[in-house]
């Protein structure tokens, strides 16, 4: 039995595939056309599941879609009365979303007769909780989505028994607190599409000194939480995400309102710089937003009495949040799968269909982020030649497996900053240590480092470390798994100073524990690091520079070319950079590549 789950239209486009209960393959859209947080239809992550499961869309039984129109169909239609324009809108989303069998049939020409599969429609926030509940550990857990907006829905919470979910409520559009921290994310001059976790990082740097006035943004209600609308504009205007036409990169109109500007003060420009006053902001926002969520947690923790917890939708990425959770609310477990965010719709919309809707048992567990594509040593040789790597003055060295992770753990250890491409590509945002950047996390001069030559991004903003998982103990005072970049703990107080470059200013890390079973080589290049520098632990930066993590072996060459980075280890090749014999520059090489895709569809 093949279901194919597909999130179209809408941010984060994706396509998840499950055989007979079994995840096979999953990826983003942007990994492929390399647009961020592309939207659109995910033709090239559709057909690399399928390809990856040798089928042909033909032999797909279900497709399950996570939109249901028919969602709160009473409250779309009283708000439809007073907003023309939403209206408008649904009646498009709809008829794109009716529009998928022609779309698939169209991308893959053939007969729309030939695709013969049954299709589901599952509700936005039923598809995050079935994401989380349904490929996790637990067999009774209980369930939180919560975003932006979904089926005019930003939260549900429920309990999941086997392969049963029981939904408990849900907070209707305009009350969300992914809303809520767009809006100030907006207002502190951050407007790109995702720039929610740069605030979170900022948080860091300030005091909760507005709290008072965050607590009247967001009313706790009791079971629930209110936003006090005056300081928002979205349900005037509608918060319906848009998307560029060139590039389908997604975009969300202003959220907040004049209100808001006279309360607080003007808006901070993007280019602005920032104060004592946004940082302080930036921290009541986020202090605001864990005393709802721990408040909401412990009334599920009461409505459910289990101590296993899931959690999905773009709030579930809030690291910080989230590592605080087992101190403020008694759940002693929690899962939180890679593509918490809307990408994990596709995989959720799937497994919903499996359980719930065909009643089928539960078999599967996600224990990695690996589902995305591979390179064989031979593409990667093909990738390497293609691009003229063995001509342009690079030391190419091609390793046993022992030798390569002896190698790249010294590399790590002289200062050298790694790209380290690996295996199948990630699910999900992060980078888990098969699309990563691997640097010294002892050198308190890596993240200045990494910053200038390598990623270009704020410098309030921190680095990551992945740490063996049997060692997280020992770093951390809240050992609890975090296999994959979802929690930060702080450092126990005499390992403050062991991992410098990848502590935040508040003493924590946002960290990635590895699991031997889990991920193989990327444990053993780690515990391998630790047998040189007595530290199990590097830097975990993903593969990227404002661009969709790399994917392909070219991608990776092609940024290794424009960046100042080191080393490139791909398969069981170990590539550094040096001058050549013939005084050919890297410069050289580094024009000769193809352009940053990125960059070019900004331009
Ligand atoms: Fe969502």
């Amino acid at each position: 039995m093949n279901i194919l789950g597909i999130n179209a239209y809408h941010a984060n486009a994706s396509a998840a595939l499950v055989c007979d209960g079994q995840l096979v393959a999953a990826a983003e859209e942007e990994r492929f056309n390399r647009v961020k947080y592309a939207a659109g239809f995910p033709v090239a992550a559709i057909r690399y599941c399928l390809k990856a499961a040798g089928l042909a869309i033909s032999d797909i039984d279900h497709i399950a879609v996570p939109r249901n129109p028919w969602a709160r169909m009473g409250a779309k239609l009283l708000y439809a009365m007073r907003m023309p324009r939403f209206a408008r809108e649904r009646a498009k989303a709809w008829a794109s979303f009716a529009d998928i069998p022609q779309a698939l049939a169209k991308s893959f020409e053939i007969d729309p007769k030939r695709i013969r599969a049954q299709f589901h429609r599952v509700e936005h926030h039923r598809a995050h909780l079935a994401s989380a509940f349904f490929v996790s550990p637990f067999d009774r857990a209980a369930l939180l989505s919560a975003d932006g907006l979904g089926d005019f829905a930003s939260t549900m919470w429920a309990t999941g028994e086997g392969s049963r979910m029981r939904i408990h409520g849900s907070i209707a559009f305009p009350h969300s607190l992914g809303i809520y921290y767009t809006a100030l994310t907006q207002y502190l001059g951050f407007w790109s599409f995702g720039d929610e976790y740069k605030v979170m990082g900022l948080a860091a740097y300030g005091e909760p000194t507005y709290i008072e006035e965050f607590r009247r943004v967001v009313r706790d209600d009791g079971a629930t939480f209110r936003l006090d609308l005056e300081y928002f504009s979205h349900h005037r205007h509608g918060a319906e995400m848009s998307w560029r036409e060139a590039d389908k990169t997604p975009a969300l109109g202003r959220l907040f309102s004049d209100y808001l500007e006279k309360r607080l003060g003007l808006a901070r420009r993007p280019d602005a710089p920032l104060e004592r006053k946004h940082k302080d902001i930036a921290a009541s926002l986020q202090a605001r937003l864990e005393e709802i969520l721990f408040q909401k947690l412990k009334g599920l923790y009461a409505q459910t009495g289990t101590k296993a917890l899931c959690l999905a939708g773009g709030v579930a990425f809030n690291c910080v949040a989230n590592g605080k959770i087992f101190s403020q609310v008694p759940f002693e477990k929690v899962f939180i799968q890679p593509a918490a965010g809307d990408a994990g719709l596709a995989l959720g919309a799937a497994f919903y269909v499996w359980h719930a809707v065909l009643r089928q048992p539960r078999s599967f567990q996600m224990r990695h982020a690996s589902w995305g594509p591979d390179y064989s040593s031979s593409e990667i040789r093909a990738a390497m030649e293609e691009k003229r790597l063995f001509e342009a003055g690079f030391d190419v060295s091609e390793l046993s497996e022992e030798q390569l992770l002896k190698d790249t753990a010294q590399h790590i250890a002289q200062g050298d900053v790694v790209g380290w491409f690996s295996g199948r590509a990630e699910w999900g945002p992060r980078a888990l240590g098969n699309r990563s950047i691997l640097a010294d996390p002892r050198r308190p001069e890596m993240k200045d480092i990494l910053n200038r030559r390598i990623k270009h991004r704020e410098s309030f903003r921190p680095f990551a470390p992945s740490i063996l998982a049997e060692s997280a103990g020992e770093f951390f005072e809240n050992a609890h798994p975090s296999p994959f970049m979802t929690f930060a703990y702080p450092l126990r107080p005499d390992k403050r100073q062991a991992l410098p470059a990848a502590t935040h200013v508040d003493g924590t890390c946002r960290l990635q524990t590895v699991a031997h079973d889990d991920n193989q080589r990327y444990w053993k290049v780690i515990r391998e690091f630790a047998k040189l520098t007595g530290i199990p632990a590097v830097i975990n930066t993903s593969f990227n520079d404002n661009e969709p993590i790399v994917c392909s072996p070219g991608e990776a060459i092609d940024y290794f070319g424009r960046t100042h980075m080191d080393v490139l280890v791909m398969g069981n090749y170990v590539v550094c950079k040096r001058t050549s014999a013939d005084g050919k520059q890297f410069s050289e090489f580094a024009s000769s590549l193809e352009p940053n895709v990125a960059s070019r569809s900004r331009s």
